[in-house]
């Protein structure tokens, strides 16, 4: 049971004190911290299940997919197990018109068959420490930020040499608590990793951008791989004598499915949360950042939507760009409502007026931290514009207007060569930029450029122009049809064969001369010396406050558990399957199933079209051992705090059993990066026994469905200890 702390503590409490469903916990210290709570919501494991050092737990099953998403080990052959989308590019790359597996699907039926891919590596952990006092030995409050910075670097890398590691292994160390905290991660990277199934897109990313952070939801979003290791089970580069990996552990899957209530884990690489800012730093987001966000990315995909509709051809090559741009433009849109409905800004305030109320009575830490919070306001009010302008130039020059992308490539191209190696590098900055065009239209381009710049125009500062547009012939003004074909009509950078033709003949002087790289080269500039700089003069001093702040919060308030922050490092987050209330008046139940599917489909359509052999499986009702009651679940909620990273977690239940597969949030949670609120922020899931169904049923994968160990673990349950479920049921029934 949890303790309950007297009223005045509550209230105060409230906003940063971790109800079951909140905090991502690292893994190393679950049994001081968590383990009693995640027992009192259903769990039967112990902490050392989860994670140990000494014996195989449920952490040597889990995977870091490529540096960016979660994935987990489901065999003992090292099968492993991933979200459709982190595998993308992955099925992307083997496809071709004849043979397109991400609109068919892939499915290796022999070993033989399993694909290798450049550059795709899979993470392990192999143990967690502790390493503070090494890396902070020296460090004084008196230092600057500068001073500490060298400090702790310098003792990074002296602690790093000093390691003893094995010859495979890596050691990683990340700051936590914004640098109050240094945890060491000893790592082992594969280097082989083979592509084995995936669904075709109309189930891996059945209801497309329409339904991304949406509930109810139906999507398979799923992949599978291969880790294979050389004759030793060490990692290796491919080799056609490597062999499958055999795992310390890998994850059985449940057959039993959840119920509202049961007890949910999320393992995997949660990438960036921001928890602990101060009302007005939440307040800017708020109002400023994300509002400018999502108007220039509405500008850009209003363009892209545009042209897709009127060329299929355009669709094709933009649709994968379009659904990247669109994914965080509406995560940022649910961002700031989720914000206002909560009243995370003064839910913050209140905390900090009590917060201030604790520091004064005690007279030594109101004299280290008085002032801070106000200091603090002081900064962000300064930041503001530049935060903005900052995202400007993000968003602009290195993402929507593309054209300035082979600037770029060739900026570095440029920096690197020199008359000895011009010959060597030469040809990957050509394949960068091949690549590139195959799916580039100007034409749209063009109208990007046209569009985003005129909000460029309209509302940075001069003072952070690139030179070329503050020439005296702009005096009057800028027109953007006049910009567009001073720079898009003349620029070799929209003539591929040209500008490739020039890289081989070495004609660097005429590449410079382009007006859109003179043009990239001075937006370049404008960013380096005049508002980059600025901005990190203000960021950095930040930085250090929020640091203090947070050390604060934790000195003040030492009753208080604290999680850190993600910072693309593993964790473990725990809450219950359960659904919620979007508005007022509507329920959302927390499972989904194949009728659902079907009752979306609309054929020929590029977001709701089905396979032929799902719709026959379906009528044929043929879900075998992945039935419930009738019906073939699809995919789940739950109470589980996660974020970008967490895609491709493995979902595992009270017992370390896999049932599901964790890939997106609710729309209307998505502030959980800034104010995780247990009534709505909600985790999508795939329900393992939809995997299982499409593998075995649909991709007639048999070769691989042996490969699993299937368990049902409540029937065990239940026939053996049929009270404690009882118990556990009654305790955590919710009441809508
Ligand atoms: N919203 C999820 C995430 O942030 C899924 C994104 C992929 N799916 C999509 N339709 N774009 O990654
Ligand atoms: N879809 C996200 C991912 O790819 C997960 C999330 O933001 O909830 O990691």
């Amino acid at each position: 049971m949890r303790k309950f702390l007297f009223p005045v503590l509550i209230s105060f409490l409230l906003p940063f004190t971790a109800l079951a469903g909140e905090g991502m916990w690292l893994p190393f210290l679950l049994g001081q911290l968590n383990e009693a709570d995640m027992q009192s919501l259903g769990m039967k494991m112990s902490a050392e299940d989860i994670y140990s050092v000494n014996k195989g737990s449920l952490k040597d099953a889990i995977v870091h997919f490529n540096g960016g998403c979660s994935s987990s080990i489901i065999s003992p052959q090292g099968l492993l197990l991933t979200n459709h989308h982190c595998g993308y590019s992955a099925i992307q790359t083997h496809s071709t018109l004849q043979n397109n597996y991400l609109q068919d699907g892939f499915w290796a039926m022999k070993q033989s068959d399993e694909l290798k891919n450049e550059n795709l590596v899979a993470t392990f952990i192999e143990r967690i420490e502790d390493v503070t006092k090494d890396i902070l030995k020296g460090v004084t409050d008196k230092m600057t930020t500068k001073e500490r910075q060298d400090k702790t670097s310098q003792n990074i890398e002296a602690f790093k040499k000093a390691y003893a590691k094995k010859k495979y292994e890596d050691i990683l160390i990340k700051p936590f608590f914004k640098g109050n905290q240094y945890i060491l991660f000893v790592t082992i990277t594969y280097k082989d990793v083979r592509l084995v199934g995936a669904p075709p897109s109309a189930i891996g990313k059945f209801g497309a951008d329409t339904d991304n952070w949406e509930w109810p939801r139906h999507t398979g979003d799923f992949s599978i791989f291969r880790i294979y290791a050389d004759k030793n089970n060490l990692p290796a580069k491919y080799s056609p004598d490597n062999q499958p990996l055999k795992p310390k552990h890998f994850l059985p899957v449940s057959l039993d499915g959840v119920e509202t209530g049961d007890f949910t884990l999320i393992y995997g690489f949660p990438g960036r949360t921001n928890e602990y800012l101060p009302s007005f730093a939440v307040k800017q987001v708020q109002d400023v950042i994300d509002p400018a966000r999502i108007e220039i990315r509405e500008h850009a995909l209003k363009i892209l939507d545009k042209a897709m509709r009127n060329d299929p051809n355009i669709r094709l090559q933009y649709s994968s760009k379009y659904a990247r741009i669109a994914n965080y433009w509406k995560k940022w849109i649910g961002e700031r409502s989720g914000l206002i409905r909560t009243h995370a800004v003064e839910k913050k305030q209140k905390m900090e007026v009590q917060f201030a109320e604790r520091l004064a009575a005690k007279p030594a830490l109101n004299q280290k931290y008085g002032e801070l919070l106000a200091d603090m306001d002081y900064k962000y009010q300064e930041i503001e514009l530049l935060a903005v302008y900052r995202e400007y130039f993000h968003e602009l020059f290195f993402r929507h207007i593309e054209i300035f992308k082979p600037a770029n490539s060739l900026r570095r191209f440029f920096a690197k060569a020199n008359d000895e190696n011009y010959k060597e590098l030469a040809p990957d900055t050509k394949k960068s930029l091949e690549r590139f065009y195959k799916d580039y239209q100007p034409t749209v381009d063009r109208d990007v450029f046209k569009s985003l710049m005129q909000l460029y125009t309209d509302n940075v500062c001069t003072a952070y122009f690139p030179n070329i547009l503050l020439e005296d012939r702009f005096l009057e003004g800028y027109d953007m049809e006049q910009l567009a074909t001073e720079f898009y009509d003349n620029s070799i950078m929209t003539q591929p064969k040209k500008l490739l033709k020039l890289i081989d003949e070495k004609k660097i002087d005429e590449i410079k001369n382009d007006p859109v790289y003179r043009l990239f080269m001075d937006i370049v500039d404008a960013y380096s010396t005049r508002l980059n700089p600025e901005y990190q003069a203000l960021k950095a001093p930040i930085d250090s406050m929020q640091r203090q702040y947070m050390a604060a919060l934790m000195e003040v308030l030492p009753e208080k558990k604290f999680y850190p922050d993600a910072n693309g490092t593993m964790r473990v987050t725990y809450g219950q399957v359960e659904g919620y209330l979007p508005k007022d008046g509507v329920q959302y139940l927390p499972k989904t199933y194949l009728d659902g599917v079907i009752a979306k489909y609309v054929p020929g359509d590029y977001e709701f079209d089905l396979p032929q052999h799902l719709l026959d499986l379906y009528a044929a009702k043929d879900y075998g051992q992945y039935a419930e009651n009738g019906r073939l679940p699809v995919n789940f909620l739950g109470s589980n705090h996660t974020t970008g990273g967490n895609s491709g977690s493995a979902v595992i239940d009270a017992y370390g059993n896999l049932i599901g597969l964790n890939f997106d949030r609710v729309w209307e949670g998505t502030m959980s990066d800034m104010n995780y609120d247990r009534t709505i922020c909600r985790n999508i899931m795939v329900d393992i026994r939809y995997v299982m169904w499409i593998m075995d049923k649909y991709a007639g994968a048999k070769r691989l469905v042996d490969e699993i160990q299937f368990v049902h673990p409540k029937a065990g349950m239940k026939s053996k200890k049929p009270w404690k479920n009882k118990t556990t049921k009654k305790r955590r029934k919710r009441k809508w």
